[in-house]
């Protein structure tokens, strides 16, 4: 699944410089509007069941984890899972806050090591984490492995080959986002492999979905992640000072005209344990 050179935080959190301030963005990105859609449409897409036990690998802060606490219900079970302790201690805090504590719990751990024995989950998810792992595929073969025979294995990334920017600029824009797609992610291109990934795995009856993110107001998540790639490009040289402003510039622009667009695909697959 791995790709080019990476410079990404997400592969070791808590000594990334930010931690917190990671959690702070995993929070904002789970409270868009257009997020929580994604979230029940993709939940309902695997066909998560009231009762069963349900592992999220590379929870985070848990903003998935307690969205399938409230779908698996109290007689369910969901355990989190991330290398990240300051995420772990972040997603047991919002946990207890939300009062979902009795049916959720967290752990600090690999996805390509899960402590857990074979078969003990009905099912297993990974939401926007396999696209930033050079080791995705042994993550991919843990979940199934700690998946009931007849249970789900489920996958959600995004495809940042899909990110659409309304832009005055289109040849500075593609510049940038193509280079971010590239360099920044161990494979931007995750979501479009997704059923190919599920399939040489060994699952059955692998199914994919798509689902497309639009953001039509820029918020501050929005604006993290295009400053973000800004960020990025200059310290790769691969654009000036006055270009990642310019370019910037022209997208507050558009918001103040309140004509800001932004579209992304995300890709769900999800298959059965055999
Ligand atoms: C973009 S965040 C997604 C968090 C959460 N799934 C969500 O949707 O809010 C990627 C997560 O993958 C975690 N991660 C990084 N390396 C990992 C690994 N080897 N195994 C499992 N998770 C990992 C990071 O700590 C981070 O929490």
């Amino acid at each position: 699944m791995s790709r080019g050179p990476r410079d990404d935080p997400y592969l070791d959190v808590d000594r990334s410089g930010d931690p917190r301030g990671l959690a702070k963005l995993l929070e904002l990105r789970g409270g868009q509007g257009s997020q929580a859609a994604l979230r029940r449409a993709f939940l309902a897409f695997v066909g998560i069941r009231p009762g069963w036990r349900v592992l999220d690998v590379g929870c985070g802060t848990g903003v998935v984890s307690r969205a399938l606490a409230e779908r698996v219900g109290r007689a369910g079970r969901v355990e989190g899972i991330d290398p990240s302790r300051v995420l772990v201690r972040e997603a047991r805090r919002l946990g207890r806050a939300a009062g979902l504590g009795s049916r959720l719990a967290f752990r600090i751990g690999e996805g390509a090591a899960l402590p857990y024995p074979d078969g003990g989950f009905d099912a297993a998810m990974a939401v926007t984490v396999l696209l930033h792992l050079p080791d995705g595929e042994r993550v991919l073969r843990e979940m199934i492995r700690v998946t009931r025979p007849g249970g789900r294995v489920a996958v959600l990334d995004q495809d940042f080959g899909t990110l659409a920017l309304d832009h005055e600029d289109r040849a500075l824009t593609r510049r940038i986002l193509d280079a971010h797609t590239d360099r920044y992610y161990a494979d931007g291109w995750s979501g479009r492999a997704l059923l190919r990934h599920l399939r040489a795995a060994g699952l059955h009856r692998v199914r994919l979905r798509p689902f497309v993110v639009m953001e039509t107001v820029y918020d501050p998540y929005t604006r993290s992640m295009l400053e973000r790639r800004v960020e990025c490009c200059r310290r790769w040289r691969l654009i000036d000072r006055a270009e990642g402003r310019r370019w910037l510039e022209a997208v507050e622009a558009r918001a103040r005209e309140r004509s800001f667009f932004l579209s992304l695909n995300y890709y769900g697959a999800v298959g059965v344990r055999p």
